[in-house]
C-alpha cells in the first residue's frame, strides 16, 4: 500500500512525532526506488505537486486542521518536513544523474573501523630544553637574549676579544676556517665561530651600558667526535656591563645560576684560569652532584669527579679593559663580567648522559626519554 497522508485528530507532540516518522519512512523508501528520470519526475510530483502533492495534503490535513493552540508547533514541523522532502527530491535526482558508479564506490570504500594513523607528538630536544632552562634562569635576573651569526669574521671571534694575530691563545680554539679567504685582510676572513663570545662584541657595539645579555647559540671546533667532544656544540654566553660591577657580582650571579640549574645544595668554586678577553679569569667548578662533593661513592672513588669532589663547568671573568677599547666603552667608567658555558656539558650532568654523541645521532629511543 502506498503511503497516504492521514487525517489527524490528535495534535500532541507524540502523535506528531509518529505521523512525521511514518511520512519520512515513506519518503526514504520511495526515493530509493527511483531509478530513472521518469521515476524521479513521478516521485517529485507525488511529493511536491501543488495540487494534491503529499506536502500540499500535509498542509491541508495537518496544519489547516490543527486547533489554534497547536498551530505553532504543527507549523514548525510541517516546515521541517517540507525542507526534508525538498532535500530528498534533489538528492534523488543527483543520485540517478551522476551519482558515483558502484565500481567507484567500491574503489573509494573506507573502512572507518581501521585504526587511525598515529602522529606522535614532537618534544623539545634535550639540548634545546637545557638551553632554554639556562636562558630562563638569566631572564629571571633581568637579562635579555642576543644572538649572532655562526659564520664569523676573525675580528669578532678573535681580534676584538683581545686575541692578537698569531697569539698562541688562538690555538686553543681549534678553529675551522672558511676556505678561499686569503686575499682578504685577516680581520675580515671568515670562520665558524668557536665560541659565543663574539656576540659580546656585537652587543656592545649596538648597545650602551648598562648591558645584561645572554647569548645562546651553536659553535664549531675542529675536534674529533668522542664521548665528550663534538665538532658542533652549543654555548650560552653571558655579559653584564654597568658602573661598579665587581667580581662579587660575578660570583653571586653564577652561584645563584648553578643552584637554580643543579639544586640549592650545590656549591661553587672559582679557580684561576686564563681567557684573553677577561682579567682576572676563572673556571667555575660545582661540587660534584654525583657524590655530593665527597669524592667517594659506593665505597670507592667517584668516577664523575675523579674523586676530587668538584666538576669544572664554565669559564668566566671580568671583562678585560682592552675589550672596551674595541667597542667605544670607557674602561674608566664601566666594568663588567662575562661567562660562557657549554650546554651539552650541562645537559650531560643534569640527565646523566654518558656520551655527547647521543645528542646528535637522532635516535628517537634516546630522545623520547626527554619528552
Ligand atoms: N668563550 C670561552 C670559551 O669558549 C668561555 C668564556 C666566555 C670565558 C666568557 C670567559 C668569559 O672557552
Amino acid at each position: 500500500m502506498p503511503y497516504s497522508v492521514p487525517k489527524l485528530t490528535d495534535f500532541s507532540s507524540a502523535a506528531l512525532d509518529a505521523a512525521a516518522g511514518e511520512l519520512l519512512f515513506a519518503l526514504e523508501q520511495e526515493s530509493s526506488a527511483v531509478s530513472s528520470e521518469n521515476d524521479w519526475k513521478n516521485f517529485r510530483d507525488r511529493w511536491m505537486a501543488r495540487k494534491n502533492g503529499v506536502l500540499t495534503q500535509v498542509n491541508d490535513l495537518w496544519l489547516k486542521a490543527a486547533p489554534k493552540d497547536a498551530k505553532r508547533e504543527v507549523g514548525q514541523r510541517v516546515n521541517e518536513l517540507k525542507a526534508k522532502v525538498e532535500r530528498s527530491v534533489d538528492a534523488t535526482l543527483a543520485r540517478i544523474q551522476g551519482g558515483p558508479s558502484s565500481a567507484r564506490l567500491a574503489d573509494e570504500r573506507v573502512d572507518v573501523t581501521l585504526p587511525g594513523i598515529r602522529r606522535p607528538l614532537g618534544a623539545q630536544h634535550p639540548v634545546i630544553k637545557t638551553m632554554n632552562e639556562i636562558i630562563g634562569v638569566f631572564r629571571n635576573l633581568g637579562y635579555s637574549v642576543e644572538e649572532g651569526p655562526e659564520i664569523e669574521t676573525d675580528y669578532y671571534n678573535f681580534e676584538a676579544l683581545n686575541f692578537p694575530p698569531n697569539h698562541p691563545a688562538r690555538d686553543t680554539q681549534d678553529t675551522l676556517f672558511i676556505a678561499g679567504q686569503d686575499s682578504k685582510p685577516l680581520r675580515d676572513r671568515l670562520l665558524l665561530r668557536t665560541h659565543t663570545s663574539p656576540v659580546q662584541i656585537r652587543t656592545m657595539e649596538k648597545m650602551k651600558p648598562p648591558v645584561r645579555v645572554i647569548c645562546p647559540g651553536k659553535v664549531h671546533r675542529n675536534d674529533a667526535p668522542d664521548a665528550t667532544h663534538s665538532p658542533i656544540f652549543h654555548q650560552v654566553e653571558g655579559l653584564a656591563v654597568d658602573t661598579n660591577i665587581t667580581f662579587c657580582d660575578l660570583k653571586g650571579t653564577l652561584d645563584h645560576a648553578m643552584k637554580a640549574l643543579f639544586g640549592s645544595s650545590v656549591k661553587t668554586r672559582f679557580y684561576p684560569s686564563f681567557f684573553p678577553f677577561t682579567e682576572p679569569s676563572a673556571d667555575v667548578q660545582i661540587s660534584c652532584i654525583f657524590c655530593g662533593g665527597t669524592g667517594t661513592r659506593d665505597g670507592g672513588p667517584c668516577r664523575n669527579c675523579k674523586a676530587s669532589g668538584w666538576i669544572e663547568l664554565l669559564g668566566c671573568g671580568m671583562v678585560d679593559p682592552n675589550v672596551y677599547g674595541f667597542v667605544d666603552y670607557d674602561p674608566k667608567k664601566v666594568s663588567g663580567f662575562a661567562f660562557g658555558m657549554g650546554v651539552e656539558r650541562i645537559a650531560i650532568l643534569k640527565y646523566g648522559v654518558d656520551d655527547i654523541q647521543l645528542f646528535f645521532n637522532g635516535d628517537v629511543r634516546f630522545l623520547e626519554q626527554f619528552a
